[in-house]
């Protein structure tokens, strides 16, 4: 097999190669001046089973195009396998028509890996799990509740605080099922969510909370963090009913507007390397034995 990086998870890729004790196949990616893409496979993979990282954040059409033009490069040098890990797909939001005249974007998204000559794809908690439905070849969506748990359990140890004085919170009704797991490997916590609406895009408005968020230790989990909007108004909710410390998880760091100004406004924040950083003091969760396992299997 042969593992290539292309230019969005370049650390994340390199961790997993390390793990896996192989190079990183070699490639070349070149812009023409009008802002095409040409990705040029620079090793034989003839009959190789080909795994790629690319995980499609910003810029996300960029990222997007350069996947596709791999996998078609690849086919014309005859892989035997064409094997798409994108960590993070971005449009994944796009899932349904909310307005009418709206497009589903995130099944476009899976249209075109599908029929690009991709012969899986494999990523991490999609923002609805039943989208990856919209995928016409084998794909999986891969649960990241179990990392956060153990990250918490032992954060809660290192601030000494029992399990049963925390309420996971979830911060709209889109990650309920990702806040119950995670509640289901903290002993005796509690749950709480919360009602959110967009009034436009990029802005949300979190309305009330129900649960038993009184007076406790709040774990705040997400599958993405954006403009922040929807996790400082789950702060401010929780600050209401007086939360001892708060914790911010979320799977994808897209962090439009920095994690500076989220960092003062909570006791812990962490996020997944679904999506490179640059800050480097930021808490992260690494997926490297997950993909490491996807190629293994
Ligand atoms: C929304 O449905 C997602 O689960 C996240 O809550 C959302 O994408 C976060 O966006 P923002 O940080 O911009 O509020």
């Amino acid at each position: 097999m042969v593992l290539f990086s292309l230019s969005t998870n370049k650390k994340l890729a390199g961790k997993v190669a390390k793990k896996l004790g192989v190079h990183l196949g070699a490639l070349s990616i070149n812009h023409f001046k009008d802002g095409e893409t040409l990705v040029r496979i620079e090793e034989d993979i003839a009959n190789k089973d080909v795994y790629v990282i690319q995980s499609i954040t910003q810029p996300v059409n960029d990222s997007l195009m350069e996947l596709l033009i791999f996998i078609n490069a690849c086919k014309n040098a005859s892989a035997k396998s064409i094997n798409v890990i994108s960590p993070y797909i971005g449009y994944a939001r796009q899932d349904r028509v909310a307005k009418a005249g709206e497009p589903i974007t995130s099944q476009l998204v899976a249209n075109m890996i599908s029929s690009s000559g991709a012969s899986s794809f494999h990523t991490f908690d999609i923002h609805t799990d039943a989208s990856i439905k919209f995928y016409s070849i084998p794909s999986v969506n891969h649960l990241t509740s179990e990392l956060f748990a153990n990250y918490y359990l032992d954060l809660l140890k290192q601030y000494h605080i029992d399990t049963k004085d925390v309420v996971v919170v979830s911060p709209d009704h889109g990650s309920y099922n990702r806040a119950k797991e995670l509640s289901k490997y903290l002993p005796g916590s509690s749950f709480a969510i919360i009602s959110k609406y967009r009034p436009r895009p990029n802005e949300a408005k979190s309305l009330r909370i129900d649960g038993d968020a009184d007076n406790k230790h709040a774990i705040i989990i997400d599958d993405i963090i954006d403009t922040a909007g929807t996790i400082k108004g789950a702060i401010k909710l929780l600050k209401e009913k007086n939360a001892k410390s708060i914790f911010v998880g979320a799977t994808h760091g897209v962090f439009s507007n920095g994690a500076e100004e989220l960092k003062q406004l909570c006791n812990d924040l962490v996020v997944t390397d679904s999506i490179e950083q640059n800050n480097e003091v930021l808490n992260t969760i690494s997926l490297e034995n997950e993909i490491v396992k996807i190629i293994n299997k």
